[in-house]
């Protein structure tokens, strides 16, 4: 019986620890952070998001880009994309982060795209080594709303600190933007 237990006790420890955490949603001195804006943008609303937090608060912005081509009728162009995600497509990025072990938090931005997020987003989760670092997820969509993206995010950022206080908005929808920095820490 003590066996037992002590076996389910490590199994359970050992899962814990390799499982990625989300954090409480305020950010320790979120002013002095050294911060990266990286985002993901196919028809420009997330791009706009992007660009709020960064005028709001500063840091680096840096677009995720690709070569993938995608189909102009936006059904088809839909239909790709979902194929590329059911198959765990992860497209080589044309550009990469300087440095990225300078930056403390990262706001990490995606489409959702078929509920989750773009094999973009997930070729950046892959390219870095994340592990310790405060993401903080900005997520664009058409009405679905947070539906898989952030659960994949923490899913596939290796020893990330998810927050858990994501910025979750229709289109390219900014109002609100303010309050939501403020809460996580960055005040003016
Ligand atoms: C391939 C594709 C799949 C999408 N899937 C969803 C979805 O599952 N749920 C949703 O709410 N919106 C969905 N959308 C809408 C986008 O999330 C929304 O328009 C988003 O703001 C686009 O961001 P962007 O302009 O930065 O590319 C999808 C759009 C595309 C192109």
């Amino acid at each position: 019986m003590f066996k037992y237990l002590a076996l389910s006790t490590a199994i359970f420890a050992g899962a814990f620890a390799l499982s990625n955490k989300a954090n409480a949603s305020e950010i320790a001195n979120a002013n002095e952070a050294k911060v990266l804006i990286a985002y993901y943008s196919y028809s420009g609303n997330t791009k706009k998001v992007a660009e709020a937090i960064h005028e709001k608060i500063g840091g680096d912005l840096f677009e995720i880009k690709d070569n993938t081509v995608y189909p102009e009728k936006y059904r088809e162009m839909t239909q790709q994309a979902k194929e590329e995600i059911a198959n765990g497509y992860r497209p080589k990025l044309t550009d990469k982060v300087q440095n990225i072990s300078q930056y403390d938090v990262i706001f990490l931005g995606s489409p959702n795209w078929w509920s989750t997020i773009t094999p973009q987003v997930s070729s950046f989760l892959e390219s870095y080594d994340l592990s310790g670092k405060q993401i903080v997820p900005f997520i664009t969509h058409g009405s679905g709303g947070v539906q898989n993206t952030v659960k994949t995010i923490i899913e596939q950022c290796k020893g990330c600190i998810v927050n858990d206080n994501p910025w979750v908005g229709y289109s390219s929808r900014t109002f609100g933007i303010s309050g939501w920095l403020e809460d996580l820490g960055f005040k003016k």
